[in-house]
């Protein structure tokens, strides 16, 4: 309240941002690119709630994470439940598979979704408290296949978006077989260099060893370079699945590059995992997209042994390098007939009359703010109609109505209750 006083300013709250009309286009056109791909591979549309139990997250995500334990939304409820705003989609996704028996369901299950998002982050350029994704996710089949499928289709639809300078990176982080034991090798490499780590660094090296590996500060780059890599400690099997999941790329031809430093910021990844960046202003890179399999993670929620792999994308970064890279070629409906009127009774006559046009699926603009006919004429011309209908005040009386070719100037009258077969004719 105090809070308020003092600043009257009345805004959208920080790291959250309005979707305007001019934007909605952007969108659009990628709900309608991902929902094509979607068709195309065979999933299913899933919507979950934006909250779940706070314990679900922690359980998911991983209670060390910098998601959960410094980005989570979380609200108490007058019932005294604690709850999380969904920071990711996976998590619900999995609890919504176990719970309703999906392994039951042919396998693979294949899923995918686009919905708002939210994290506490600091806001900062291309990083919002609330921002949207996208994803896939696939159950039920263990094969590298599918982790190749998943990379194409995030691959396929940035350039169906037509953005450009896209850059693969992926990584096997191994499985419960290998990587406690690269886990040991990297924490005995970075004992006896700790004091050189970055203070995050000195935290991670404690909580989560991997992830100092994904640490972009400059003092840490040389210890990274210099440690052991997960790549050359994996299992057998781990080792054939990520050979083949390179296999498949090739064969597909989406260029990668291996990153033996990419680990991910979440903890339920086993084996392949990948991200999609672009190159951001000053040279820096900017995750568009990133995913990887999560064999696990159904058991842990309680479900039967799943193999899984997934990824999401950020809708609002893929906006951001659309308009950079300044993508274009948006298709407005157009405007085939323009509904001019003058006066209070040809107003209420063309309201009527713009519903005839509606049921007849016609696309009829009016600007009903506007009396002046000029005015009219002339956002007629702007909008590219091909026709114009005039309703003056005499018009309205004698029940008919002028229709205007604009390329022509040639204008008839006809009764107004023939206006629509009239205008359906002219238009073809
Ligand atoms: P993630 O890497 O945390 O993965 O997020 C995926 C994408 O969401 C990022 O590459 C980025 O484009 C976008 N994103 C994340 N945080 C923000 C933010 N604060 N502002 C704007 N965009 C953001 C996941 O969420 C996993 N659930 C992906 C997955 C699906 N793995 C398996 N299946």
């Amino acid at each position: 309240m105090a809070k308020n006083l003092k600043n009257p300013k009345i805004q959208v709250v920080s790291g959250m941002h309005d979707i305007l009309p001019e934007d909605q286009k952007y969108y659009k056109r990628i709900y309608d690119v991902v929902s094509t791909m979607a068709d195309f591979y065979g999933f299913g549309k899933i919507d979950t709630p934006v909250v779940e139990d706070l314990e679900l997250f922690a359980k998911g995500v991983g209670a060390s994470t910098d998601i959960i334990s410094k980005e989570m939304y979380t609200l108490k409820t007058k019932g005294g439940d604690t709850l999380g705003l969904r920071p990711e989609w996976t998590t619900p996704i999995v609890r919504s598979f176990v719970e309703h028996g999906m392994h039951n369901r042919p396998q693979p299950l294949k899923l995918w979704y686009f919905g708002p998002c939210y994290r506490y982050e600091r806001p900062q350029a291309d990083r919002y408290r609330q921002f949207w994704q996208f994803g896939f996710e696939v159950f039920g089949e263990q094969s590298p296949v599918i982790d190749a499928q998943i990379i194409q289709i995030f691959y396929n639809i940035l350039k169906e978006l037509k953005l450009k300078d896209l850059i693969v990176e992926i990584n096997s982080i191994g499985d419960s077989n290998c990587r406690p034991y690269y886990k040991k090798l990297l924490s005995n490499y970075l004992k006896s260099r700790e004091s050189s780590l970055c203070a995050d660094c000195k935290r991670r090296f404690k909580e989560s060893v991997l992830r100092v590996l994904d640490c972009k500060e400059e003092k840490c780059q040389p210890i990274k370079t210099e440690a052991p890599q997960i790549l050359d400690h994996l299992c057998d099997e781990c080792h054939v699945h990520f050979k083949e999941v390179l296999e498949f790329l090739d064969e597909i031809e989406v260029p990668y590059t291996l990153n033996p430093h990419l680990v991910r910021g979440l903890d339920y990844y086993t084996k392949t995992v990948f991200e999609l960046f672009t190159e951001a202003e000053g040279g820096s890179k900017m995750a568009l997209a990133g995913g990887g399999r999560y064999d696990k993670l159904v058991k842990l929620m309680r479900g039967k042994d799943t193999p899984a792999c997934g990824a999401a994308a950020g809708v609002e970064r893929i906006i951001s390098l659309m308009k950079a890279q300044e993508v274009g070629g948006f298709k407005e409906p157009e405007i085939q007939v323009f509904l001019a009127q003058l006066g209070g009774m040809a107003k209420r006559k063309s309201l009527s009359l713009l519903e005839e046009f509606r049921k007849s699926k016609i696309r009829v603009a009016e600007s009903f703010g506007r009396d002046s006919l000029k005015a009219q004429l002339n956002r007629a011309d702007k909008l590219g109609a091909d026709l114009t209908m005039i309703i003056g005040q005499q018009e309205a009386l004698d029940g008919v109505v002028i229709i205007r070719d604009m390329k022509t100037g040639k204008q008839d009258i006809v009764k107004i209750d023939k206006a629509v077969a009239t205008v359906k004719k002219q238009l073809k």
